[in-house]
């Protein structure tokens, strides 16, 4: 393949990265967007705080420019997210109990219905779990709400587009040895038992020094495609530079192609300008729009 996604296509993966509304008018970003991306996962625009950010008054303008962008040159679209325990607008952070239950499935609805049909996979719920070893829910106010917000939220993003992908979506579970990487399995094997609906989990996969690509990357990939979900890599980033990046995004490509139900890969931005970590050069095109050895090294292992 001459192009990242060409290349995925090969082995019937797709290649996406995260798309900011307000980059679309450069020319530099819309050029490598339209030519290596057939997936995009809007950055921002879709969380809870731009979609509703007064109860019940929804605001699709800056996610539409996103999807419409998308769908016209025949890309397709990872909705992210639905329900998380960040970005949430004051009005929400105000209710509790029944209020605050039927607010965020209102929200659900509200926001599925208004992509039905156009959004390819929903990242429904994003970050649950805490880190560390308990293998516990994260606390936060929806989690307050009681032990089965989670399926709550996916059963009703089922009703409101039945023919999109549904998936959970975390960080920090990209090693099996991971307590917290486990518990997602348990979840996602307890939701498989008793048919609550999902189709994918989303590892969100940033990388680096103090995080490195584990060496169970891959154990965990089939351990969660074993339960009959995909498995989709929807965040990579991985800080350094040079050969020693170029490996670390070489090892994610081959332990994607090594499991069938490893979907695709999105790469969180284009430049390393474009990228959300603090400081580094994290992503495959530098500030100028130019291809690093990292993106050589996934084209070639895709
Ligand atoms: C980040 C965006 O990239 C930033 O622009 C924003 O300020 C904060 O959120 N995990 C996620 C993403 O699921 O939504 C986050 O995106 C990065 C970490």
């Amino acid at each position: 393949g001459t192009t990242l996604a060409a290349a995925a296509n090969l082995t019937g993966r797709w290649f996406g990265t995260a798309v900011a509304a307000n980059k679309l008018a450069d020319p530099v970003y819309a050029g490598i967007l339209n030519r290596e991306f057939d997936v995009v996962t809007p950055e921002n625009e879709m969380k809870l705080d731009a979609t509703e950010p007064r109860q019940g008054e929804f605001h699709f303008t800056n996610a539409d420019r996103i999807v419409d962008h998308a769908l016209a040159r025949g890309a397709r679209v990872r909705g992210h997210t639905l329900l998380w325990h960040a970005g949430l607008p004051g009005w929400l952070q105000g209710l509790s109990g029944a209020a605050l239950r039927q607010a965020m499935l209102n929200h659900v609805t509200g926001v599925v219905t208004h992509y039905r049909g156009r959004v390819h996979s929903w990242d429904v719920v994003n970050e649950a779990f805490a880190d560390g070893t308990s293998g516990r829910r994260r606390d936060s106010s929806f989690q307050r709400t009681g032990d089965d917000w989670i399926e709550a939220a996916f059963r009703t993003a089922r009703a409101a587009d039945p023919g999109a992908k549904l998936c959970y979506n975390d960080y920090n579970t990209e090693s099996w040895a991971h307590a917290k990487t486990q518990a997602v399995h348990r979840m996602v094997q307890d939701f498989r038992a008793r048919g609550v609906p999902i189709d994918c989990v989303g590892l969100q996969s940033h990388f680096g020094s103090g995080n490195p690509v584990p060496a169970d990357f891959r154990t965990t990939l089939r351990n969660f495609a074993d339960l009959g979900v995909d498995v989709q890599i929807t965040e990579l980033d991985v800080e350094g530079s040079g050969q020693a990046q170029a490996d670390g995004y070489r090892r994610v490509v081959r332990d994607c192609l090594a499991v069938p139900r490893c979907a695709g890969i999105t790469v969180w931005g284009i430049r390393d300008t474009d990228s959300w970590r603090a400081s580094g050069t994290p992503l495959l095109f530098d500030g100028r729009g130019e291809e690093k050895p990292a993106y050589h090294a996934v084209r070639s292992a895709l």
